[in-house]
């Protein structure tokens, strides 16, 4: 059966690499994968990502512009994809929104919440793999890039609040996700998700 697969972590976890990796696995498996991220995934998505990654707003406008991407990526390409029998794995989803808006930014739980039942009260990810990594680690890895957009420029605190979010959603919904120690070596992350495809 096709699933919904998501890959979430703070900056500088590594998600995004080993988010192409897994996706390869699939592939070679003869499996249709459609990969695609968050903010973003359509047309409409990629501008409102442009604008989320560099312009500055209040923090409600940044949670809903997020949503508002992310319901044109849920009927543009998500269901429909699902519905033709294809594997989806989208780098970051509503997770996100919880932890750096509501982690990061401090806007209130229950209002994501209201923003996640509009949305997408009848989806979620089957599975969510969330890259953990201490924020000291993530930021050292950060520092080779040469061009930081306005969210990778926020200070420790703020990845703190997001890591803890990002955990909070974890125990309250803990079947849905695996934590990945993207602490370790990348052959060390691969042999952990090597144990997760194999049971898919
Ligand atoms: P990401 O794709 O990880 O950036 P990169 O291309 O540098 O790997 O994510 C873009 C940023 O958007 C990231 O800093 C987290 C942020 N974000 C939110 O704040 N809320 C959300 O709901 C989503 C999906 C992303």
């Amino acid at each position: 059966m096709n699933k919904f697969i998501t890959f979430e972590g703070v900056d500088g976890a590594g998600k995004s690499t080993h988010l192409a990796w897994f996706s390869d696995v699939l592939r070679q498996r003869g499996l249709d994968v459609v990969v695609t991220r968050e903010p973003g995934g359509t047309k409409l998505g990629e501008q409102l990502r442009t604008i989320l990654l560099n312009q500055a707003m209040t923090i409600g406008t940044e949670a809903m512009l997020m949503f508002a991407a992310r319901l044109e990526h849920i009927e543009q390409v998500i269901k429909p994809a699902l519905r033709a029998g294809k594997w989806v794995i989208s780098d970051r989803f509503s997770d996100a929104s919880f932890a750096y808006q509501g982690g990061g930014r401090g806007l209130d739980w229950a209002k994501l919440t209201q923003l996640e039942q509009w949305v997408h009260a009848d989806l979620q990810p089957d599975l969510t793999l969330f890259f953990d990594v201490p924020v000291e680690v993530a930021r050292q890895r950060l520092a080779n890039n040469v061009t930081l957009d306005r969210f990778e420029q926020e200070q420790s605190d703020f990845f703190e609040r997001v890591r803890a979010a990002y955990l909070k959603r974890v125990q309250q919904n803990p079947q849905r996700y695996v934590v990945i120690d993207a602490a370790e070596s990348l052959e060390q992350v691969q042999q952990q998700l090597a144990k997760i495809l194999a049971t898919l």
